[in-house]
């Protein structure tokens, strides 16, 4: 097919799986833009490795279509085989390999000869910073380590389609950053990437447009920018110099903007949504009148700022619930091994 980057990636239909009395996928409709990154994001449970599991072959959808580069998931299982790769959340190399003998192990496997396998392996070690560590144990290796080369094996044969199930929950922010820098090269390469993430600001870092998916359907789907558009304006984030005063300022915030108000995890902390649709006065207007409310309350406030909602608001607003409760943001390494 011609079609690599022109043209859709993937296209699923109504897509249904249950497992049991569980509807892991509950009518999901998917548009993937080929040569971009795509952005599937939602919470513990919502569905998404279902969906990459199905649209990589390895799982039957009981209900629904699905298509990738135009070819039917079902009926041509190995022409799609043939474009995509996959990153899982639980991939499996050899633990008692090193890394090196992984990548060439992998490379063989795929057809390359025992020259072009240990050539690819060395390139790719050292584009994922892992030359020092090629001759180590993958058992060995640190969160952020296994998440490269874990992309890396998925990367032998660059493939069209990459699915990354969840590639860097658990791990620290500059091994995300390392993370996040692969993703960017791969795209620039023309491999469209399928992303799930449960973290919203990667899906505002790397991904082109985003579906937001919550018991096995899309809730929401658009760009980054889009998806705060549509729940307003902006939001105003608050912090007060003395957090005995944040009911009072709660209050006063909820009278003067006439919408709910987020209390943060910071006990002095307060945001609201500004500029919804349907009120008349700019975000600006709206957030210096609140701002005038609390210091006539005698309430005193240390930083403030406006600015675009951010993801977490956007899922807050389409579910009612938080995408990730703050208390599991900091997970430990180990948590996600
Ligand atoms: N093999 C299975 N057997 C039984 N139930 C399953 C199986 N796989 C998934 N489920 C259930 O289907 C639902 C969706 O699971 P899925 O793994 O697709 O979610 P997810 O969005 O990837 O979540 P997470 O962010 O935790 O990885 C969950 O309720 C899960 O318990
Ligand atoms: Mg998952």
């Amino acid at each position: 097919m011609s079609n690599r980057n022109t043209g859709l990636a993937v296209e699923a239909e109504g897509l249904v799986r249950s497992f049991g009395s569980t509807r892991a996928l509950d009518g999901l409709d998917l548009r993937v833009p080929a040569g971009t990154v795509y952005g599937v994001l939602g919470p513990n449970g919502a569905g998404k490795t279902t969906a990459v599991r199905v649209l990589a072959t390895l799982l039957r959808p009981d209900g629904g279509t699905a298509r990738v580069f135009g070819h039917d998931v079902v009926r041509d299982a190995d022409a799609v085989r043939s474009r995509v790769s996959l990153t899982g959340q639980y991939a499996s190399l050899d633990e008692d390999l090193t890394g090196a003998e992984n990548l060439v192990l992998l490379g063989r496997l795929l057809g390359l000869g025992r020259v072009a396998a240990r050539d690819r392996a060395e390139q790719l070690l050292a584009a994922f910073g892992l030359t020092e560590a090629a001759g180590r144990q993958v058992k060995k290796y640190s969160g952020g380590m296994r998440r490269r080369i874990d992309i890396a094996a998925s990367i032998l044969n660059t493939p069209d389609l990459l699915f990354l199930d969840e590639p860097t929950t658990g791990l620290d922010p500059r091994s995300r950053n390392q993370v996040w820098a692969i993703v960017r090269a791969v795209v620039a390469y023309g491999t469209t990437v399928l992303l799930t993430t449960q973290y919203l600001d990667e899906a505002d870092q790397l991904a082109g447009r985003i579906a937001v998916v919550d018991h096995g359907r899309v809730i929401a789907e658009g760009t980054p920018g889009e998806l705060k558009a549509s729940i307003g304006a902006g939001s105003v984030h608050i912090r007060l110099r003395d957090p005995e005063q944040r009911p009072q300022a709660e209050q006063v915030l909820r009278a003067s903007l006439g919408v709910p108000v987020q209390l943060a995890a910071d006990p002095a902390a307060l945001t609201a949504r500004v500029g919804e649709h349907g009120t008349d006065l700019e975000a600006g207007t709206q957030a210096a009148r609140a701002l005038g409310e609390l210091a006539a309350a005698g309430i005193v406030v240390d930083d403030f700022s406006l600015g675009q909602p951010s993801l977490d608001e956007v899922f807050l607003a389409l579910t009612d619930h938080p995408a990730v409760p703050a208390d599991e943001r900091d997970d430990e390494l180990e948590a996600a091994r």
